[in-house]
């Protein structure tokens, strides 16, 4: 079967960072609970800069690190809950400020926080029956526009940020995902609060951290098994940045090395379907990721969605 790689991955963080302490003056919490709870120290807010700024600052960079040029991509999807608009898409904005030919799809997946691990997955459909040869991928999220203050268990925990990858096909990278779903709507999402205009989160804290520590190690399991591996051939895991606290349980049950967990949700909170790409893109930066590195990354979201990938660089 066909694979994919990874020829390129670029990440975009907004400048302002608002730290534990300055959450504690919006909400009634403190950096004490919120560093024990989560393993969070800070995250980035965007001030005025739109999804599709931050998705196309990312993809932009990516593009950068593959040395491709617009006329070579032939698929843009941008993974996010917190778009600019129901309608257009972001990623149809994305393809215009980057210029990207017309005959190019571009479209959203709405599917939390699991959204570029399913985007692996779709752009490689896409891209078996395009003419040109590299896709790019975006996770890119808004989460701050969403945030209510008045909810202390929630707004703590999330941030902004994109990251992207230009992935191509290829026969000697080898491509496995599993990918699921529960049909949830009660314990984690996104929506108007009664009564309201405004968008919200809403999540019940305890159901989600449940469902997180039950379904990842079973999600990277099914990964290994269907890719026909053996943990030891894996170099990283990287699991979707929620919490501190599910990556450790994750590691407990799994009895998986500690060391191949890549972690940086201190530094951005939860930025949902960014959190893999933006950890992908820390990992090329500092040289983890050389050719025959295989990762397996794992995520789960709104939805209730979840989904594992083998890629190899
Ligand atoms: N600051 C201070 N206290 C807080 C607080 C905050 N930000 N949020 C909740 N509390 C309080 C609660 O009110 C409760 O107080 P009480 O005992 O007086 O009633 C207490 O802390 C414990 O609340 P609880 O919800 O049991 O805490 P927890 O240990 O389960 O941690 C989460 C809460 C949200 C951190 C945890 O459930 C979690 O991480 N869930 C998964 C969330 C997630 O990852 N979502 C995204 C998935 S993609």
């Amino acid at each position: 079967m066909t694979g994919i790689q990874i020829v390129g991955t670029g990440r975009y963080i907004p400048q302002k960072i608002v730290t534990n302490d300055e959450i504690s003056k919006l909400t009634d919490t403190n950096d004490e609970w919120i560093r024990t709870r989560t393993g969070i120290c800070q995250r980035h807010f965007s001030e005025g800069e739109t999804n599709a700024d931050l998705a196309t600052a990312a993809a932009e960079k990516a593009m950068k690190a593959a040395g491709i040029s617009p006329d070579q991509v032939g698929t843009c999807i941008v993974a996010t809950f917190t778009p600019d608009h129901i309608s257009p898409a972001v990623a149809t904005q994305v393809h215009r400020r980057l210029s990207l030919p017309e005959h190019t799809p571009a479209l959203d997946i709405s599917a939390g926080c699991t959204g570029f691990l399913y985007g692996l997955t779709v752009a490689r459909g896409f891209l078996l029956q395009s003419e040109r040869p590299y896709a790019l991928l975006v996770g890119s999220e808004v989460i701050s526009r969403v945030l209510d203050f008045n909810d202390r268990s929630t707004c703590v925990l999330f941030g902004d940020g994109a990251g992207a990858a230009v992935l191509k096909l290829s026969d000697s990278h080898p491509f496995t995902s599993v990918l699921g779903c529960k049909g949830d709507d009660q314990m984690l999402g996104c929506t108007n609060a009664p009564g309201t205009e405004r968008q919200r989160i809403f999540m019940n804290g305890s159901e989600v951290f449940r469902f997180a520590v039950e379904t990842v190690p079973h999600c990277i399991d099914d990964t290994l098994k269907k890719a026909e591996l053996s943990p030891e051939d894996i170099d990283f895991f990287v699991c979707h940045q929620a919490n501190q606290r599910i990556i450790a349980s994750v590691i407990r049950k799994t009895h998986l090395p500690e060391h191949k967990f890549y972690l940086n949700v201190h530094n951005y909170g939860n930025t949902s379907a960014a959190s893999i790409p933006i950890a992908l893109d820390e990992m090329a930066e500092k040289g983890l990721l050389k050719p025959g590195t295989r990762t397996l990354c794992v995520g789960f979201g709104a939805g209730l969605t979840w989904g594992g990938a083998v890629v190899e660089w």
